[in-house]
């Protein structure tokens, strides 16, 4: 099993991607430190512990973080993720109140843990981690890998022409990131819009045990606002995916910098550069095993 601490906005692919990650048994989940993203601070931190309570796993701290980015004003997803962030999918209420300063628990917790043996699984903006290289880089660096959804390749965007949400959220903290010298990789929209869970795969995952019945109604839930189409990407979980099954993943390094104008595509990922850094990017996945797999797992 290996030690994870997952920094989330949940959001509906966040909250399958934690269910998958609490379920499966590959992961020992440190704890979910949460950040502002597809809705706000509060109820992305209510989300997760809701999540935690459903999975009975009280031994898991929620640690809430970011408010908003770096610099910038956040930008309000609720027209995805519904009013409370989880499309209206019911959960029991969080079993403990959340901890405070998720950089200061994630710089605690890193300096207990020897180095190299926590990896972070970052589902949201980069804002935390972003404070966290800021604040503690000596103790950032004892991080094992950042695995981070976000950002487009030579997919179009979903918030700008070509900048993708989680990275235009917090353009600074990307930046930050990138430079931070950690070991990272990218899984973008390239990736994650290949891993389309459809109305069937839903109702298959819904006749299981508690996390599969979960993540069958938060997918359901991610239908809502869009009736017409016939599948939804599962953004979030390929992060988990990544981290348990690199075969199923192509990975490229590549050079890359953000731009961090002020226009439409702000947060967009930049290909070379001048001040671009190498930085492991997926590039492409075997998308039906990806979803067995998830498939499986959450059962
Ligand atoms: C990313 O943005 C959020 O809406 C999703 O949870 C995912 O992390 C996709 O652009
Ligand atoms: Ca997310």
């Amino acid at each position: 099993r290996r030690k994870v601490v997952i920094d989330t906005d949940p959001g509906l692919d966040d909250a399958v991607a934690i269910l998958f990650a609490l379920a499966c048994g590959r992961f020992d989940v440190l704890g979910l430190t949460t950040v502002a993203g597809n809705i706000g601070l509060d109820r992305v931190t209510a989300n997760a512990g809701r999540l935690l309570a459903l999975m009975q796993r009280d031994d898991v701290p929620v640690i809430a973080g970011s408010a908003g980015p770096l610099v910038r004003k956040g930008i309000d997803e609720a027209a995805i993720h519904g009013d409370d962030g989880l499309g209206g999918v019911r959960l029991p209420e969080p079993l403990a109140n959340p901890l405070e300063d998720a950089t200061g628990w994630l710089a605690e917790r890193l300096a207990a843990e020897e180095r190299g043996t926590v990896d972070v699984l970052a589902l949201g903006p980069l804002t935390n981690l972003a404070h966290l290289v800021g604040l503690y880089p000596q103790v950032a660096a004892r991080i094992g890998r950042v695995i981070v959804m976000g950002g487009a390749i030579a997919e179009k965007g979903n918030v700008g022409p070509r900048s993708e949400f989680n990275f235009a959220s917090d353009p600074e903290a990307v930046d930050n990131v990138l430079r931070s010298g950690l070991d990272l990789t990218i899984v973008p929209l390239d990736v994650t819009r290949k891993v389309r869970a459809s109305r069937a795969y839903a109702a298959d995952l819904a006749g299981s045990d508690v996390a599969a019945r979960a993540a069958a109604d938060l997918i359901t839930a991610y239908f809502k606002n869009d009736a017409g189409r016939e599948s939804r990407p599962l953004h979030d979980p390929c992060v988990m995916l990544l981290a348990v099954a690199p075969q199923l993943f192509r990975i490229r390094t590549m050079s890359l910098s953000v731009d961090l104008g002020n226009e439409a595509d702000a947060g967009a990922l930049i290909v070379g550069g001048d001040d671009a850094v190498p930085v492991k990017v997926a590039v492409g996945i075997e998308a039906e095993w990806a979803l067995a797999l998830l498939a499986e797992g959450l059962r």
